[in-house]
């Protein structure tokens, strides 16, 4: 069995779960490299490992920062699989762009998914990844991993020179009374936007709604009426189910 390793920024925990069942899959991860938070570190991996790396989708590519934190990661032909999960829009460069992210790094990409997991903003797909997703996931892990060494590279979708995206979004979460200043959310902040006094910093936020999600106190949230009607027809614009996306 090849050591697996596994490579995620996730800021709301769909990319984690998905890539989670993928090495589960495969016998379980040696190592995980969390990078959601902070730069994965200087790391050379072996042609006998394989390592699984996954990002979030925003605005059609992979998040800038994502691509930061992965910078000190190279492979001497390891094995990667990538894996985007998108919130039932659209992911569109956003899997080649890893893909290629991966090989210019030195990886021998054996596979990539384009999984829908619950959007961030809204009420869409609310429920996913959910057990079936996830068994799919597994089960394209053990498939990818089965190819000959000498099978074509996948044909993963997508146009270069990417679209415009990767930034973050335009709401910057709240901070209501029920805040005890506990300061989870300035520790857990992926892009350090949140102050002391747990107030969102406008300028650096990425609207990734980790501090919503995480807060323990329901303190952090996105109670204005601008979001709530933007959100209301976004979720019905994107209510119709998308599934997800195997090459391999
Ligand atoms: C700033 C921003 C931009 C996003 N852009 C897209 C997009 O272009 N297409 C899409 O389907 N989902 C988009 N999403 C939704 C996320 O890709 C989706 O919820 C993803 O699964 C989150 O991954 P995570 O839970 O691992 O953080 C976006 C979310 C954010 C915060």
């Amino acid at each position: 069995m090849k050591k697996v390793t596994l490579v995620y920024f996730s800021p709301t925990g769909n990319t984690r779960k998905s890539v989670e069942a993928m090495a589960a899959a495969l016998g379980g991860a040696a190592e995980v490299l969390d990078v959601t938070t902070q730069p994965a570190p200087t790391r050379r991996f072996g042609r006998d490992e394989v390592v699984i790396m996954g990002a979030p989708v925003y605005a059609g590519r992979i998040p800038a920062v994502a691509r930061e934190r992965l910078a000190g990661l190279s492979a001497d032909g390891a094995t990667c699989l990538v894996v985007v999960t998108y919130g039932n829009r659209h992911y569109d460069d956003a899997l080649l762009e890893l893909a290629d992210l991966a090989a210019a790094q030195g990886f021998a990409v054996a596979g990539g998914a384009a999984l829908v997991g619950r959007h961030t903003f809204g009420e869409i797909q609310t429920e996913r990844p959910d057990a079936a997703d996830l068994a799919a996931d597994a089960a394209f892990a053990v498939r990818a991993l089965s190819r000959g060494g000498n099978a074509p590279a996948p044909a993963i979708p997508g146009n270069r020179p990417y679209r415009e995206g990767g930034s973050g979004g335009k709401f910057r979460p709240l901070t209501s009374d029920a805040c005890v200043r506990c300061g989870l959310c300035v520790k857990e902040c992926p892009v350090h936007a949140i102050a002391d006094d747990c107030v969102t910093i406008a300028d650096t936020c990425l609207s990734c709604f980790r501090c919503i999600r995480r807060c323990p106190k329901g303190a952090k949230n996105m109670d204005t009426e601008a979001y709530r009607s933007f959100a209301a027809a976004f979720s019905e614009k994107l209510k119709n189910r998308r599934e997800n996306e195997y090459y391999c």
